[in-house]
């Protein structure tokens, strides 16, 4: 029989126990990092007022949020990132924070994109945020935290794309491409429409002297950083202000490298983001095996004065948890597969039942993931279904032992069992584990 009720709306995913003990894997573990950085952790609302939300997030970001009307009459949309909300909270409650202020947050958050492989219009992410600082050392621990939490999954091969939003601005803006029309060009490059890009400088009344930069910015990218970081300086040399950008990606690079970061980096000077408050340092993760971003951030030094909070600077990082899954998955990596041990008590009959909730919990008590059979099934049909689920251990509690202050301790996988008193009962689990 079909059910009516059978499909989840498009974009839209269940996750089953398996695949949810692995995103809260995940989660754990950049909980786990915030706190060894001092980033606290903060909780914002889901729904948002859509001016907040789509205030500088770009035109293509734009056209993919969730927007509807409340009852009230409010125009309000799901958080399609956790940025805008983040920077919102601290231009108003937390203005007055004593800086730097750390702050992590997670959760599920929402995009109308085309479903395909690795993007989902529900995604969660794990975002850090950190304020008050324009110093390159606040962009070298926003990457360093990345590449902590990264490791701490156990995630492997992975590189950092770092390019810096100011060089192509610094060059737009010297040859005075308006702001606009700058970030339509910007997000041709972060679709890697080269052509159609090097097209719109050209309408905009460009320099040849510009559009020679840009050509040598597209094709200028590479491992090896002070080599690529000198020559995105030297042809971008007669543009100060990219210059000037140049420089500070050449001294955040520099930090990285003398921080002891191991991840690869590649340097991308043609790189761009659709995100429309990046102002410095962008950057992305990538694996080899996949040709998706698996986090991404950057520097955005007027998002929390455009809310009205003042001059704040802020960088900051998004991680996104789904494709980290897929890629843990595609890695064969084995700690986010982990799961606890699982230990069944069979009460031989009902008479025994208050003596199951009671061992129950005094093996709870030692951190046992303990469940009582509660079918009311005979203890060979219990034992079945304990193999069927994968339970490690049966506890068989019977009149006569429970007399004599012992129980029956199955090992499931070996078929062995044995008498044991109930005291021990712990202390022997934890050894057959
Ligand atoms: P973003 O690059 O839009 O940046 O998203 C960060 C990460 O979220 C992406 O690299 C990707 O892993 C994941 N992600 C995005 N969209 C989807 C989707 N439809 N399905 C699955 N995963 C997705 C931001 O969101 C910025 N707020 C990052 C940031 C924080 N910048 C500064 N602070």
């Amino acid at each position: 029989m079909t059910s009516a009720f059978s499909q989840t709306v498009r974009g839209m995913r269940d996750f089953l126990p398996e695949e949810a003990r692995k995103l809260r894997f995940i989660e754990q573990k950049a909980r786990e990092t915030a706190g060894l950085y001092g980033y606290d952790e903060i909780i914002t609302p889901t729904i948002e007022y859509y001016e907040l939300l789509a205030a500088k997030i770009g035109e293509e970001n734009k056209k993919r949020m969730y927007v509807f009307e409340d009852l009230g009459g409010r125009k309000i949309a799901l958080r399609p990132e956790f940025t805008a909300s983040v920077a919102r909270l601290v231009a108003t409650k937390l203005q007055s924070a004593p800086k730097p202020l750390r702050l992590f947050s997670t959760g599920s958050l929402y995009r109308y994109d085309e479903p395909q492989f690795g993007r989902y219009r529900e995604f969660w992410q794990a975002n850090f945020e950190l304020f008050g600082s324009a110093m390159p050392e606040a962009d070298v621990e926003i990457i360093s935290l990345t590449d902590s939490f990264l490791r701490r999954i156990g995630l492997r091969n992975y590189r950092f794309k770092i390019g810096h939003v100011g060089v192509l601005r610094g060059i737009f803006n010297q040859e005075g491409i308006n702001e606009e029309r700058q970030n339509t060009i910007m997000q041709m490059l972060d679709k890697k429409e080269w052509a159609e890009a090097l097209k719109m400088v050209e309408k905009s009344g460009a320099s040849q002297r510009c559009l020679d930069s840009l050509k040598n910015l597209l094709t200028t990218a590479g491992g090896d950083l002070a080599a690529t970081a000198k020559k995105i300086r030297e042809i971008v040399d007669e543009y100060p202000g990219a210059a000037e950008a140049a420089e500070n990606l050449e001294e955040i690079v520099n930090l990285l490298k003398a921080g002891g970061l191991k991840a690869e980096v590649l340097l991308e000077a043609g790189f761009a983001r659709g995100l429309e408050y990046y102002t410095g340092v962008i950057f992305e993760v990538y694996v080899p095996e996949m040709d998706i971003a698996l986090g991404g951030g950057g520097r955005y030094d007027r998002l929390v004065e455009f809310f009205g909070g003042g001059k704040i600077p802020a960088v900051g990082v998004a991680a996104g948890m789904d494709r980290l899954l897929i890629a843990l998955e595609n890695q064969g990596a084995s700690e986010f597969r982990w799961k606890p041990e699982r230990l069944l008590i069979i009460p031989v009959d009902r008479s025994m039942i208050g003596d199951a909730f009671k061992v129950a919990s005094m093996l709870r008590a030692d951190e046992l993931c303990t469940e009582i059979e509660i079918m009311g099934r005979s203890v060979t049909r219990a034992l079945s279904d304990a193999d069927r689920r994968g339970i490690a251990f049966a506890v068989i509690l019977g009149p006569k032992e429970m007399r004599e202050g012992k129980v029956v301790l199955r090992h499931m996988i070996k078929r062995k069992q044995r008498t044991i008193d109930l005291d021990d009962l712990p202390e022997k689990i934890k050894e057959e584990m």
